[in-house]
């Protein structure tokens, strides 16, 4: 069956970037001249998936209104002849079509998925975790779309990290049954090094059948007291097999302050007009000795 729903939680509080996610929400944050979250939902739409189901929290409108059209700016534009800026805002607003729904409650990233339940109905989705930034050639949740398609299974995204890292992440007890994808048989949420199955991490992406809901009912508080995505997908992996895929790409974590700054760093590195520029600032900072 086609994957033609994605779900973005987005109700976290940001507290990381306190005191900016005071009134802005940290989805809204700038990669370049566009809010992070656009990249995640443009990686959603180049992956075949147009409808996408928004999780948000108390103080999060901004993002629905980002995606929304903007008649007063647009006629704004349009009167000055802007027409390329035009053309941008417009194409913002004509990318998705998105419903919401509140978490009410911080009870976790299980729990903010089960709360997209009635949004979702019964058709295999896909998960977004917005802090997570994959560049890539194929989109990595066309990639994994294209797991889930031969195997029928639920497929996560999987990355290597240091052992010293996985205390801040879900990993996996897994086999690889063909280059790069992994048949799993076990996953703990943010384990010690010294309990962790191995060190392939769970990168944010995720396509699920909806049978997940029914495992999501079943799981008690995990990992920091919180609903755990990652238990009621070892539930599954108990039952029914879930798939892993180590994905083509690179991931940046935009959830803390450093990993958000080395994005923005790399992204203007790879653009055409800031990147020579900026690459000329940093060599002369480097030379300067970082005077
Ligand atoms: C979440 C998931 C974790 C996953 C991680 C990827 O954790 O619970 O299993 O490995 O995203 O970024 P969080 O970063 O929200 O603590």
């Amino acid at each position: 069956m086609k994957v033609r729903k994605a779900v973005i939680p987005a109700a976290g509080m940001g507290t990381r970037f306190l005191p900016i996610t005071k009134t802005i929400p940290k989805e809204m944050l700038p990669l370049l001249d566009r809010p992070v979250i656009q990249e995640v939902v443009e990686e959603s739409v180049l992956s075949g998936i147009r409808d996408i189901v928004l999780v948000t929290g108390m103080g999060k409108n901004s993002i629905e209104d980002y995606f929304d059209i903007s008649p007063q700016l647009e006629r704004f534009l349009a009167e000055k002849g802007k027409e390329s800026l035009l053309e941008r805002v417009e194409k913002v607003s004509r990318m998705v079509d998105i419903a919401s729904i509140r978490q009410k409650e911080p009870k976790g990233l299980g729990h903010a998925i089960q709360c997209a339940r009635s949004l979702v109905g019964d058709d295999p989705f896909a998960v977004l975790l917005g802090d997570d930034i994959i560049d890539s050639r194929t989109p990595c949740t066309a990639q994994l779309i294209e797991v889930f398609e031969r195997f029928g299974k639920p497929v996560v995204a999987l990355q290597e990290v240091p052992l010293e890292d996985v205390h801040r992440y879900g990993v996996v007890q897994g086999e690889e049954v063909e280059p790069g994808v992994f048949f799993i048989s076990r996953l703990v949420e943010k384990p010690d090094p010294d309990q962790a199955p191995s060190r392939l991490a769970v990168a944010g992406r995720y396509i699920l059948p909806p049978e997940i809901f029914t495992y999501l009912e079943a799981t008690k508080p995990g990992a920091g007291g919180e609903i755990q995505l990652t238990d009621a997908l070892d539930g599954m992996a108990g039952k029914s097999g879930i798939y892993g895929l180590m994905f083509e790409g690179q991931r940046y974590d935009t959830g803390n302050l450093l990993g958000f700054l080395i994005a923005n760093i790399q992204y203007a590195l790879n653009d055409e007009e800031l990147g020579p520029q900026l690459l000329a600032y940093l060599k002369n900072r480097v030379l300067q000795g970082g005077e």
